[in-house]
């Protein structure tokens, strides 16, 4: 009953959640007043909000990226101060109930900022404020990169953030962050020097390198493992008007892609040249998606020639502003549907490895098509081995720093729900797969560590942390001993 009468109300876009969550919609009482809810409702202050289903903002907030994300919690609030958020997890955590912290939306695995029980939508936390001085800006954990460019832009700033439009801050942030600047000044997690923490105890801290070095580090790559954040310190860098966008090219140019996809990761040693290249299935046949990304107006020759030379279906190249490169790329073309990440950490792209990357892409496409499969798409994203290099700090991910493995991303989307386990059981297969190839052609992958942003639900901690976890129990102990935060998805550190 309740899903027809939402239905009848917000039409499509709720149809795609529907078939989550509809058992929680419809254990609420008439008036959709959960007790939890209504004990949060009264606590908080009149900046924060809690809303309901078949409210407008209820759906915003509960919307995700992929919709295999999504479920229908009891309520969803927007805290507007820190406060409110030590009051709320107050609430839940005295009371056990399962809760979700969403910044942007874009988690790929289903329940990591989703719940039958609260939902806590980060959106007011919205503010980004530039600091000359310091070079630093301090950002809301509800933006999206988009907005933070955006912001900076009249600075003649930027910071390492995502490469795409709509990722959110906080998640990217909080799991380590390969950006188009990553080259030249490391992972995301290398530029932040300051959080605004909700500690799971409700206490609100500044956490800093010299504050808390533990906790410092914990938070870079530890996820909502240590509380909720409501705002990031983040190193700012000069950017002027950069060169890059979309190329795509049709399967008849594969082979030549390859060959310039191993040229680039093996050659190119500029660091303010960086590239991206989707190996897709779609609609029957591969092809393939190509970003080219330069930090300057132009880049040197040489540098992206073997893409340009190659017969493209449509090209969208040209220097542009930062937020223009980032929007040029059609990462919501598959948002709405139902999707998984997973990763294959690696050292470097072989003409032969990419070929068997385009053999996966096409023996999944062909396979789960009966399946209803929408989009298969392995993402070729080559680093300088110095990556890893920019910073002395110490982090949760990436375990180590000796050396500088590349994140391979596999993202296979799908439209029906009954499938959801095949598509899990062959991004799990496929990873596994290019994994032991790497490791044939000779690749010493023992300590590769799995990106935590990248990885499927399931993945071992011990694959994300490596020798690190250990350490992170121990933290995980002295910050949140209750394990409040374990009533949220996520890849969940025990206390030990
Ligand atoms: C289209 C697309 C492009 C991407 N591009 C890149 C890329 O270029 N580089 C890269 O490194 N990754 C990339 N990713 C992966 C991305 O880093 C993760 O999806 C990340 O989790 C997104 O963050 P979010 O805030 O949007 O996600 P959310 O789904 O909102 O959150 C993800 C996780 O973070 C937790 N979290 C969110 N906010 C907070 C908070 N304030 N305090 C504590 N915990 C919180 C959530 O509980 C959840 O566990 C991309 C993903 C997509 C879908
Ligand atoms: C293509 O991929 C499938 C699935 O991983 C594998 O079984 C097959 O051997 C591959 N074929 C080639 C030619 O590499």
């Amino acid at each position: 009953m309740a899903i027809v009468f939402v239905l009848h109300r917000f039409g499509a876009f709720v149809l795609l959640l529907s078939s989550v969550a509809s058992a929680s919609v419809a254990s609420l009482d008439r008036r959709g007043r959960d007790p939890i809810c209504k004990q949060i409702a009264d606590k908080i202050s009149s900046a924060s909000q809690v809303y309901y289903p078949g409210q407008s903002k209820y759906f915003a907030d509960i919307k995700h990226w992929a919709s295999s994300s999504s479920q229908f919690s009891k309520c969803s609030v927007e805290p507007g101060t820190a406060a409110d958020i030590g009051i709320i997890l107050g609430i839940v955590g005295s009371t056990k109930t399962p809760f979700a912290v969403k910044g942007g939306g874009h988690a790929s695995n289903p329940g990591f900022s989703s719940t039958e029980g609260v939902h806590i939508a980060m959106t007011r936390f919205s503010e980004v404020s530039y600091d000359k001085d310091s070079q630093t800006v301090q950002v809301g954990a509800g933006l999206v990169w988009d907005q933070v460019y955006e912001a900076l832009e009249p600075h003649g700033v930027n910071v390492v953030g995502g490469r795409v439009s709509g990722v959110g801050v906080a998640g990217f942030t909080l799991g380590g962050g390969y950006s188009w600047k990553t080259n030249q000044y490391g992972l995301t997690v290398d530029t932040v020097t300051a959080y605004e923490l909700v500690k799971p105890d409700g206490s609100v801290a500044r956490v800093t390198e010299d504050s808390d070095p533990e906790l410092f580090s914990g938070l870079k790559g530890g996820g909502n493992n240590f509380g909720i954040v409501t705002q990031f310190t983040l190193k700012t860098f000069p950017q002027t008007r950069v060169w890059g966008g979309l190329i795509t090219y049709t399967a008849d140019q594969i082979d030549k892609v390859v060959d310039a996809a191993a040229k680039f990761s093996s050659e190119v040693t500029d660091p303010k040249a960086s590239m991206i290249s989707a190996f897709n299935f779609l609609l029957g046949q591969p092809g393939v998606s190509q970003l080219l990304f330069y930090d300057g107006p132009s880049p040197p020759p040489g540098v992206f020639d073997d893409f340009l030379k190659i017969p493209h279906l449509t090209k969208d190249v040209k220097t542009r502003s930062f937020l223009s490169l980032v929007t040029s790329s059609p990462s919501d073309a598959t948002a709405g549907t139902r999707g998984i990440f997973h990763s294959a950490p690696v050292l470097g792209y072989s003409p032969t490895f990419l070929k068997a990357v385009v053999n996966e892409s096409v023996h999944w496409g062909q396979k789960l098509a009966f399946k209803s499969a929408s989009f298969i798409s392995y993402d070729v994203e080559p680093f300088l081995p110095s990556l890893l290099t920019h910073t002395s700090s110490r982090s949760a991910y990436p375990p180590s720093r000796s050396t500088g493995f590349l994140p391979l991303n596999l993202y296979f989307a799908w439209t029906d729900a009954h499938f959801d386990g095949a598509f899990h059981d062959a991004v799990r297969a496929s990873a596994s797969h290019l994994t032991e190839l790497a490791i044939s052609e000779g690749q010493s992958l023992d300590a590769a560590p799995i990106y935590p942003n990248y990885a499927i639900f399931g993945t071992p901690l011990e694959s994300i942390y490596g020798s690190n976890l250990a350490a992170l129990q121990g933290l995980k102990a002295k910050v949140d001993p209750e394990n409040v935060m374990g009533l949220a998805g996520g890849f969940k550190i025990a206390p030990k």
